[in-house]
Order: structure tokens, then sequence, then C-alpha cells
């Protein structure tokens, strides 16, 4: 298998950063490490790169090894990351964040990780070291949490309808398959739109089994503080449960500057060139107050 992830808007996310020599930079979520190799290519950067998957962090680094030192990784959910504790107290901020949040392609093209419904396999879904499988919650969360899930993080229109079925049949047969949980979703409900029946009852597990929406909001609140002044936050979403988290917790933090009062989204070359970009949208702020870690003159 070739084993490839496109970078998202990465001239978009260039120009946000703009990685100078010497600057220090947080790559919030390394995945196959496209927008790292960037930051370390253009300039003399240092960067953290940072990935709570463990197989995607040890390709990464595999990938980016021809840049030595100027690179360190570190397996962590980015909410539980703290500087200090690896960079020491003389840490005096990052000049430009990056998470671009989600799955990787790495993640989605991996049967056996369980994200897809395109292929058999276990019902997994974890990114990290979590201990909550998707078959735990397809098979022991009551109808009412399902059905929330479905709704609230799948956007799901049928969501207590798939959640009711979904109860009626693991009483008799459990799901252990992305494909048997898909097939049975579609009978369910149909062929309606262009997307498979089954997209939205994924997007809603997988974002509950990692606990996205929870993780992003902590990364939120702590990242501002981890930038110098001038430090640029940048921040690639998927669906909008997590651009219109990041769009309010830019607009509510006194310490930012808002520079993209619009998302940025790609152009229609980078969708066709990459249909996984499509829902992508890209917002950045300045820090413009000093953070306490900030020594700069
Ligand atoms: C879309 S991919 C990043 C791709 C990367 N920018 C590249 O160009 O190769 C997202 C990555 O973020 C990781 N990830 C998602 N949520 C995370 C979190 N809360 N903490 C740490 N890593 C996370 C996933 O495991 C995945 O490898």
């Amino acid at each position: 298998m070739v084993l490839a992830h496109t970078p998202v808007l990465l001239a978009e996310c260039l120009k946000a950063l703009a990685p100078q020599a010497g600057g220090l930079y947080l790559d919030a979520t390394v995945g196959f490490g496209g927008h790292s190799r960037a930051l370390l290519e253009v300039a003399e950067t240092t960067v953290i790169a940072l990935d709570q998957d463990p197989l995607a962090l040890q390709l990464s680094l595999e990938n980016l090894a021809q840049f030595g030192s100027r690179v360190q990784g570190v397996r962590v959910n980015f909410a539980d990351f703290e500087p200090t504790a690896l960079l020491g107290e003389q840490f005096g901020g990052f000049q430009g964040i990056l998470a671009d949040l989600g799955v990787s392609s790495l993640q989605l093209d991996r049967a056996e990780r369980g994200f897809s419904w395109r292929e058999s396999g276990p019902l997994d879904m974890r990114m990290g070291t979590g201990e909550t499988t998707a078959a735990d919650l397809v098979n022991f969360a009551s109808e009412v949490e399902l059905a929330r899930i479905f709704h609230e993080y799948g956007e799901e229109r049928f969501s207590r309808r798939i959640a009711r079925s979904l109860v009626e049949t693991r009483a008799r047969t459990p799901f252990t398959t992305t494909t048997e949980l898909a097939d049975h979703v579609a009978r369910v409900i149909g062929y309606r739109q262009k997307i498979h029946p089954a997209t939205r009852v994924f997007q809603g597990l997988r974002i509950a089994v990692n606990d996205e929406l929870g993780a992003l909001d902590r990364f939120l609140t702590k990242a501002t503080q981890w930038l110098a002044v001038g430090g640029v936050l940048a921040v690639i979403s998927f669906h909008s449960l997590e651009d219109r988290r990041v769009k309010w917790s830019f607009r509510r933090d006194p310490d930012l500057e808002i520079l993209t009062p619009k998302p940025l989204t790609p152009s229609l070359e980078e969708q066709r060139h990459n249909p996984r970009s499509r829902s992508a949208k890209l917002r950045y702020a300045r820090r413009i107050v000093r953070n306490p870690h900030d020594r700069s003159a």
C-alpha cells in the first residue's frame, strides 16, 4: 500500500505562519508530516510535532528524519500538551502553531483502524490510546446516547431511527465490523444523498470515541497562551462543529487579532487534486499581547 497524505491548504498555511529562521513552531497534528516538512524546508526553523496516534508519529518522524534535531516528536493529545514540561522553563512561546484537525488519509485508508465504511475492519476508530472503541458505543451505549451522538456529532437527520434499529439488532447479534454497521445503516435509511448513508453515523462515532470536540475546546483555550507575541495560531477544520468552535474561541479571546474574517477554503484546483480537502476551512489569528512565557524584547 502506498502511504500518503496530501497536506491541505499548504500554501495558505505557509502564508499564515510565515516561518522565520530561528523560529520555534508547533505542529499539533503532525499526521504524515506534510505541513511540518514545509515549515522545515522554507526556513531554518525548529518544529515540535505532536500526534496522539503512535503510528502516525513514528511514520512522520521517519519522513522528517533528514531534519535531525530540528524536529522533536511527542505522542500526546494536543489538549494535554505542556510546552514547559518538554522545553523547560526557558520556553519563550511559539512563533506559530498549526492544528490540522481530524483523521489523516493514513488512518482512513487502513481498514484495521475501523474509520471507514468502504472496507471491512474492526469497529475501532481510536486515533490515540483511549479505551473506548466504536464497537463499545454501538453495542453498549443507550439508545438515547447513540441518537445524541448521531444527531449532535454526525448532524444525522435520522438519528433516532438509526439508534432504535441498532439497539434492537445488537440484542441478537452485536456489531463487530465497519461494513456490518454501514450496511445496516444503509438498510435503515436507504440511499438518499450522494454520500454513503453511513457517513454521518461514522463521523458521529469517531468524534465521540476520540472526544474530538472536548479536546479541541481545551486546546484552543491553552494554545493562545503558548504563542509568543506576534505568533500565529492556524487551525484547519473539516466540519461545521469544529469551525464554529474555532471561530468563537478566536472572537472571545482579547489577546488575539483575527486575520481571517472569513475562513479560507481550498481552490477548485486543490479540491480536484485532493478531494479530501473539499470541506477544509482555515482560520488564523495573531497573538497581540505578551504571554507569561514571552521573554522577547
Ligand atoms: C489531518 S491529519 C494531519 C495531517 C498533516 N498535517 C500532514 O500534512 O501530514 C490529523 C492528525 O492529527 C492527529 N490528531 C487528531 N486529533 C488529535 C489530538 N487531539 N491530539 C493529537 N493529535 C491529534 C491524528 O491522529 C492525525 O494523525
